[in-house]
């Protein structure tokens, strides 16, 4: 799920969903079947979706991109905790530490996961180089922790 205000008008292309896509096609050794969103930096809007997703679509993983950050518009993170009945403050801490090594600006991004029902639910920053950044660190814990909430 891409949290873009341009990427939801059409004006940005969006590369962070597709690279999030490609990136599970490789590590994945299960059928799955993704689910694209792209919503704008709007609370509200955030958490339907994330709802739509964990409570309609039963989607075992949720992986966002963008809005995580400290300017106004990023909330994606207050979104996630909104709709989260259990926090898992240690991926974003892991991959806050792993991002250091390629960005000075890790630090900036307040991404954080958590589970709502039978989903994972786990922020990303919105560069695209992000996402093999931070989901390289995380990812051996993700199906372990799926089979947990099933
Ligand atoms: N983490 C990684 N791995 N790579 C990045 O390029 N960008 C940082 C930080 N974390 C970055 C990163 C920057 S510059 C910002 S402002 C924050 O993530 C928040 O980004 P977001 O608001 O697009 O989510």
């Amino acid at each position: 799920m891409t949290v873009s205000d341009r990427a939801s008008r059409g004006e940005y292309e969006d590369r962070g969903g597709p690279a999030i896509e490609d990136y599970l096609n490789e590590v994945l050794d299960c059928d799955w079947t993704p689910v694209a969103r792209i919503v704008s930096d709007d609370v509200q809007g955030i958490e339907s979706a994330l709802i739509e997703l964990c409570d309609q679509e039963h989607c075992s993983l949720v992986v966002t991109t963008g809005g995580t950050g400290p300017a106004k518009r990023d909330v994606t993170p207050e979104a996630t905790e909104a709709i989260c009945e259990k926090m898992m403050p240690g991926f974003g801490e892991l991959m806050r530490k792993v991002s250091l090594d390629h960005v000075p600006t890790a630090i900036l991004s307040r991404q954080t996961a958590g589970i709502r029902g039978r989903s994972l639910i786990v922020n990303l920053p919105g560069k695209p180089s992000a996402i093999a950044e931070c989901l390289d660190a995380v990812f051996p814990a993700i199906p372990y922790c799926v089979d947990l909430i099933e």
